[in-house]
Parts: structure tokens; C-alpha cells; sequence
């Protein structure tokens, strides 16, 4: 180990050229690196892991992203949207297990009956539970009008990973048209942070074309958008994508997931009162990547909460975990991977981050 690892570590405050350095520790270096991102979830954030009960409510997209098995381009999987009742089952499910929070995640749709139809069930969950249910959104790209009516409807966060800061790559992992824009991603966060949403970001790692130089650049991207949660995990192959073609080029898969972990941690450095989530992705490939998660820095899992019959359908990527696994097999499951990472679970608590109520209070501040 070089002194200066030790030196640029004990900062918090990463220039770009040192986030690289921190991304290529070797063997001893992640110890220090994983020990010191550890230290500081706990002052920060505590021992506690917080729930929020999963629906993939449909896999229709109407987006075709070069590295996503749900694209609008792969012909080769049926295409369904849960009914009311299934998503009302789901969230007295949540309720009735003390989740507290539940996220609706989709496939990107934009037209009217859609947008009612979420705006609707929102609402619904939140009479169904006395509003004591947290509701997370991830629908992809929208108008600040449905942002402002989703948000009004009762839900208070929302997931949209910028999947990469750096525009030139954004732009390999797309198709060149305005409906997959990167200004278009970036106005869609900045939407969110204006409508009061507490939002959340992320990116994959270990694309192809992606190095320790965008990985740099995601980090401080989080940090200069002012994130309150975020989800990170390997990028995985998917054979009925065009990023197939360059699964021979990419790092293999330990790497991927070793990176994925150094990136977690140093987010939690670098911004301490985040939520970061332990990712689904990260168990595809290791047996205990979101206990290793917890381990460096992650707060959030969530339990999958999706009817069995969906799930094959859903596979955004290849050897996607927990398909089989009925609601409350999972949550067992998870509770005891929780339990050996050594943290709690922070039943019946929305857990949002204490960073977004300081965001708040600093905002209320300024304006009086
Ligand atoms: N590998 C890993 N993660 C993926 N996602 C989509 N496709 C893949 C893949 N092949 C992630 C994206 C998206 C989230 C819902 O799933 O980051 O934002
Ligand atoms: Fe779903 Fe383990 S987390 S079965």
C-alpha cells in the first residue's frame, strides 16, 4: 500500500484524480477503505435497514436502452401490467408486515390513462394505509405536470438512475433520438428536486466503454446534484440486448461486483446521510452482495413484492435473483441476510434520509 492512499483516504472530499486512485485500491487498501465507509454509515446513519417493498408493475416500455432486457426492441418476452388489485394486494402486504414504504417501479409510458391510472393508486395506498405507507416512484422520464400530480397524489420520492453522468457514454448505451436525450435525463432530475420529491440516482458499473474515469465522474456528479438516495449495481449482460455483442470485452462478473462494493463505499464517504440502496444486481453475482453492501455503506433493500407470474418478465438482466420466492419467502430471506450482516431493521420507520431533511431545513431556511 502507498502512503498516499492512506492520506487521500482520510479526506472526504474526493478530486476527481483521487476517486480514481480510491476506485483501483488493491487487497489491503479496499480493508482500510471498507472499514473507514462502515465507521461512518454508523455515525450517520446507524445500524438500521430500511425496507420498501418492490412492484414491478409493468415491464411495457417505450424506450429501447441499449442494456435493458425490458426494451421495447426485445420481442422475445410477453408484456403485462399488474391490476389494481394485484398492487393493492402488494401494498396491504407491505403494510401488514411493517415495510412502511413500497416503490412501484415501470416500464416508461407516457400517455394519459397510464398516468392516471398510477396517480390513482397512489392515492388509494395512501387511504389504505392511513397514509402511513411511503410511496416511491420509478417511471422514468416525465412532465413536471405529472411529476407535480404523481407527487400530489401522495408519492414522496423517486428513483431515476442517470445510468451514466458522462454524456458521450450515456450516449452508447442509447438509441440517438430525443426520447432517449441525456439533457432529457438530466431536466427530468432537476424536475423532480424542483416538484419536492426526494430523489434518487444511480448508475451501473462495468458497462462497456466504462472506466475508473466515469466511475470519478458519477461520484461527483451525486454530490453535486445533491442526491438523497442512491442505487448502484454490476451492469449484467442480457442476450436479447445490443449490448450482448460486447460481452467479451467487459470485466468479469467478481470484478464488476468489487466495483460495484468500492463505489458504494465511497459514496458513503463522500456523502453520509444519503440512503444507498443494497441492490438486487449485486446478489445476481455473488450469493451475498447486498449483505456485503450493507457491510460498506448500504441502508435500503427491497424485498420484491411482485406476483411469481410476473417475474420471468421482468428480468431486466440475466440471472436475476429471488424470482421464485413468494412475498413472504423473501422477506424471511432478507430478514435473515440482514440479520447476519449485523444490522437491524428498521421496521415500521420510513427511514428517509436525514440527508433529505437537512436539505429541507436548509431550503426552508433561505426562504425565510
Ligand atoms: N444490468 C444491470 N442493471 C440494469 N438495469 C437495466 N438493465 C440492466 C442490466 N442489464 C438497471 C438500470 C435501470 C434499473 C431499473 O435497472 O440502471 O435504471
Ligand atoms: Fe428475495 Fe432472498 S431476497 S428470496
Amino acid at each position: 500500500m502507498t502512503p498516499l492512499f492512506k492520506e487521500i483516504l482520510e479526506s472526504s472530499d474526493y478530486s476527481h484524480q483521487q476517486l480514481i486512485r480510491l476506485l483501483s485500491a488493491d487487497e489491503d487498501e479496499r480493508k482500510l477503505l471498507f472499514a473507514k465507509a462502515a465507521e461512518i454509515k454508523n455515525n450517520f446513519v446507524g445500524n438500521k435497514v430500511y425496507f420498501r417493498g418492490l412492484m414491478e408493475y409493468s415491464n411495457i416500455c417505450a424506450k429501447d436502452c441499449f442494456y435493458c432486457g425490458v426494451r421495447s426492441g426485445n420481442k422475445t418476452i410477453s408484456r403485462y401490467v399488474m391490476s389494481d388489485e394485484e398492487v393493492m394486494q402488494a401494498a396491504v402486504f407491505a403494510y401488514e408486515h411493517h415495510f412502511a414504504s413500497v416503490v412501484i417501479q415501470s416500464g416508461e409510458r407516457f400517455n394519459k390513462t397510464f398516468i392516471r391510472r398510477i396517480g390513482k393508486l397512489v392515492s388509494d395506498i395512501k387511504k389504505m394505509s392511513d397514509g402511513k405507507l411511503g410511496i416511491t416512484l420509478s417511471m422514468g422520464e416525465q412532465t413536471d405536470e405529472t411529476f407535480r400530480y404523481w407527487f400530489e397524489s401522495g408519492a414522496h420520492r423517486y428513483l431515476l438512475r442517470i445510468e451514466s453522468s458522462d454524456e458521450d457514454l450515456y450516449r452508447k448505451l442509447h438509441p440517438d433520438n430525443k426520447l432517449h436525450d441525456y439533457s432529457r435525463r438530466l431536466e427530468a432530475l432537476y424536475a423532480l428536486k424542483r416538484e419536492g420529491f426526494q430523489v434518487g440516482t444511480g448508475v451501473m458499473i462495468g458497462l462497456p466503454f466504462q472506466s475508473y474515469d466515469h466511475l470519478a465522474k458519477d461520484l461527483l456528479f451525486f454530490k453535486s446534484l445533491d442526491i438523497d438516495m442512491a442505487g448502484m449495481g454490476p451492469y449484467i449482460e442480457h442476450e436479447n440486448t445490443p449490448l450482448w455483442q460486447y460481452r467479451d470485452s467487459l470485466l468479469p462478473r467478481q470484478e464488476r461486483f468489487d466495483l460495484s462494493l468500492k463505489m458504494v463505499a465511497l459514496l458513503r464517504i463522500m456523502m453520509k446521510d444519503i440512503n444507498i440502496a443494497a441492490t438486487t444486481a449485486m446478489q445476481a453475482i455473488d450469493p451475498q452482495g447486498r449483505e456485503k453492501a450493507i457491510k460498506v455503506g448500504a441502508n435500503v433493500v427491497m424485498p420484491n413484492l411482485t406476483p411469481l407470474k410476473y417475474r420471468e418478465d421482468y428480468l431486466l438482466y440475466q440471472d436475476k435473483p429471488c424470482i421464485d420466492e413468494e412475498a413472504d419467502q423473501c422477506q424471511r430471506c432478507l430478514e435473515a441476510r440482514i440479520h447476519i450482516a449485523g444490522a437491524e431493521i428498521g421496521w415500521d420507520d420510513w427511514g428517509d434520509s436525514p440527508h433529505f431533511a437537512a436539505r429541507l431545513r436548509k431550503k426552508l431556511g433561505e426562504n425565510t
